[in-house]
């Protein structure tokens, strides 16, 4: 298989055990399960996240709780594990298949009493059917015959990283198959999982099952010959109860979940489902994803597999069948910011399946739209009417960011803002779900879901800008821009800006609802109490916004003061390790002019057409040098890399763009272990497309305007617009 679709592991280097526990993340769009090994390892950080089994937690709220693990298989050879960390490890090779979705993992081991096997492990979760996976392993003694043992169980006691989360309500073994019902301690929330064991023919196999308090495990043992392969395929089915709502039937303590899960594994073995079939499903699944969602790089094998990468990463926290979760800020692929989702889902991420996978995208807006109850009453808590996003959302749309966190070595707890203060979210959603109609013409989804997201958003802003008689103004005071070096600033540019953009837009989806749909308008426009005062105070605010422009030099002041902060140079601080708020501290940093991430040019990326190519050349000259693109936040490289292709400049965009495409596989940024970076894999598509390619909306469709980086001899990849396809294969200009 070209190697372009394989993420290739050649030595195990348990110093980066957690890493690449993340970059071997396999997932369905209903669950993710870290790269953990079959067999364990000490220390690791294994877990499985299905979407939205969330449990509550203290500081943060709620977290995604790391659920029963499916995947245990160890290997006992004459009594003595399997395992990396003993004996001696004398093959080692991990490959992502990227194409098929499938892990693979080949190993020859020598245990410590000399015995030498040849180990083969494959596993995948299924993107035919979301409730299955499979995980394989072929065992083959090379120098020895004798007993060989196989474990395989469901395990009801994992935790994050020491938080337990879960009950053991239910578990059960027969000789052949095991299963386990599990329930959050606290959000109620069930798990139910099966499980069988299938060994290839071996006229000595013996099976059992061990009924484990919390891990029902099935054995298999047999008498292995010297180059004799033995193939062991471990099934398993999941549900949980937000499968089955209303409880399908009501009997047990775990809602039906374990009946279920056991049915389905009934019904695969009545079957005779075997491993190839199952894997053959799984793969045209890929095949039909890919066929719409491939990128092809010719000319640059590092960039080609690294976008593959990033897009399959997004491809597996999809959620593909369920419109109440989203794709979190890590994904489903670890523990970092604890499952929850912000801004980085609808501006950076949202864009990739707008246009490619729109019925995903929808789920992910209407995600949104079924959580406005929560941001209503977080408008309602801080004494504003309309609705509030939150700035970390889970479940209900209720704000579940963190207000006090501990920090390692310091007494005293540290006050977390952005839930206060980062209200530029609000025009995030409202952005996200007006581009989505823009390009799918969804009108249903603007009429029934869409309008009200934008309007009630819109209601919270029309309050929250202040009139100031003293400057003739209306201002937005002590906020949070993208840019989180700086806290509690006035009329940050990009808030403004966008909530000048949201307003107007607001009128414009209330004219087309009146014009269209005159009923629901009028509806509408009662429930969210859209009265001519209200409307007139949003034209009012739209005209005498301020928004910091100077036409003279064309820069936007990022907020008021900014530009009298000191001025520092980042290349004096190079090389260096650490963040510059790391290094400067939280408000020694507030003091500069460095700044986290794209903020004003955050602005001019989203609302590119409503300012000039001078605009964007003068507030690139002044914020890229002062942005911390190395260890500042990880959105910022794919959005750099899209404005430099703007300004006519692929190479210092290619640079930008590479930062992006490598931060999870080479671990550029350190963090990596816990989770992958998903708005940066977002934003990698948008380089590609919108900057490389050069992709514009027109009235006719997407038009390509390619400025390719040195080397590429050809971009190609495929977007959807209003039902068609449009297919792009560029090559670079003469
Ligand atoms: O949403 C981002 C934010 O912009 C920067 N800090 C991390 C968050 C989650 O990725």
């Amino acid at each position: 298989m070209n190697d372009t679709w394989i993420v290739r592991e050649t030595a195990f280097e348990p110093q980066k055990l957690h890493h690449q526990e993340t970059v071997f993340t396999i997932g369905n769009g209903y669950l993710g399960t870290r790269g953990a090994f079959e067999e364990g390892y000490p220390g690791e950080w294994r877990a499985t996240f299905i979407h939205g089994i969330f449990d509550d937690v203290p500081i943060v709220h709620t977290e995604l709780a790391n659920c029963p693990d499916w995947l245990a298989l160890t290997v006992a050879v004459a009594g003595e594990r399997f395992r990396l960390d003993r004996g001696e490890v004398l093959r080692y090779e991990r490959q992502l298949d990227l194409r098929h979705g499938v892990l693979r993992r080949e190993v020859r081991w020598r245990s410590p009493a000399g015995h030498t096997l040849e180990l083969h492990f494959e596993r995948f979760a299924s993107l035919a059917d979301p409730h299955l996976l499979v995980v394989r392993c072929r065992i083959t003694p090379l120098d020895f015959d004798g007993p060989i043992a196989v474990q395989a169980g469901l395990n009801g006691y994992p935790d994050n990283l020491g938080v337990a989360h879960w009950w053991v309500l239910d578990q059960g073994a027969d000789p052949q198959r095991v299963w386990l019902g599990v329930r959050t301690r606290h959000t109620g929330l069930t798990v139910g999982m099966a499980a069988a064991l299938r060994v290839d023919d071996t006229s000595s196999l013996r099976c059992q099952g061990l009924n484990c308090d919390g891990v029902p495990t099935l054995v298999a043992e047999w008498n292995a010959q010297r180059n004799v392969p033995v193939t062991v395929t471990k099934l398993v089915t999941v549900y949980t109860s937000r499968d089955l709502e209303p409880p399908e039937k009501g009997e047990g303590r775990d809602g039906g979940v374990v009946d279920v899960a056991r049915e389905k594994l009934e019904a695969l073995l009545r079957r005779a489902a075997d491993y190839d079939d199952l894997l053959e499903a799984h793969k045209a699944a890929w095949e039909r994803v890919w066929a719409v969602s491939d990128i092809q790089i010719e000319g640059d094998d590092v960039a080609q597999r690294a976008v593959r990468y990033n897009l399959f990463q997004l491809l597996i926290a999809a959620p593909w069948w369920d419109d109440r979760v989203s794709i979190p800020a890590k994904t489903l692929s670890g523990f970092g910011y604890r499952g929850h989702v912000f801004w980085d889902t609808d501006v950076f991420i949202l864009p990739m399946f707008i246009w490619t996978h729109p019925d995903v995208a929808r789920h992910m807006l209407l995600y949104r739209y079924h959580t406005l109850p929560g941001a209503r009453r977080k408008a309602a808590a801080e004494g504003y009417p309309g609705a509030l996003y939150p700035w970390e959302s889970a479940l209900t749309g209720d704000e579940v960011t963190p207000r006090w966190v501990p920090v390692p070595d310091q007494k005293e707890l540290l006050r977390i803002w952005t839930g206060d203060l980062e209200l530029h979210i609000n025009a995030d959603v409202a952005y996200a779900a007006w581009q989505y109609w823009q390009v799918t013409g969804d009108d249903e989804f603007m009429l029934r879901y869409g309008a009200e997201i934008i309007l009630d958003t819109a209601v919270f802003w029309g309050a929250r800008a202040e009139w100031h008689p003293e400057t003739g103004r209306y201002e937005i005071r002590d906020v949070i821009g993208p840019d989180e070096y700086h806290e509690h600033v006035d009329n940050n540019a990009f808030t403004n800006g966008m909530v000048r953009w949201h307003l107007e837009t607001a009128l414009q989806v209330l004219d087309w609802l009146e014009a269209q749909h005159p009923q629901q308008a009028t509806q509408l426009r009662q429930r969210l109490n859209l009265d001519a005062p209200r409307l007139a105070r949003w034209r009012d605010v739209i005209a005498k916004l301020y928004v910091p422009h100077d036409p003279q030099t064309k820069r936007i002041e990022q907020f008021d003061g900014y530009f009298r902060l000191r001025d520092v140079d980042l290349a004096a601080y190079e090389p260096r390790e650490r963040s510059m708020q790391a290094i400067l501290g939280i408000e020694g940093v507030q003091e500069t002019q460095v700044i986290k991430q794209p903020d004003v040019l955050m602005l001019l990326h989203l609302l590119g057409d409503a300012y000039d190519l001078e605009t964007l050349r003068a507030n690139w000259a002044y914020y890229a040098p002062r942005t911390d693109h190395t260890h500042g936040s990880s959105l910022g490289p794919a959005i750099h890399a899209v404005l430099a292709c703007r300004l006519g400049d692929p190479e210092t965009a290619y640079e930008h763009f590479m930062r992006a495409a490598l931060v999870d596989l080479e671990d550029t940024r350190g963090n990596t272990a816990d989770g992958v970076h998903a708005a940066s894999a977002g934003g990698l598509w948008q380089a590609v497309v919108f900057g490389f390619g050069g992709v514009r909306l027109t009235p006719h469709g997407p038009v390509a305007e390619p400025r390719l980086p040195p080397g590429w001899r050809r971009l190609g990849f495929r977007l959807r617009y209003r039902g068609k396809e449009y297919s792009f294969d560029l090559t670079p200009e003469e």
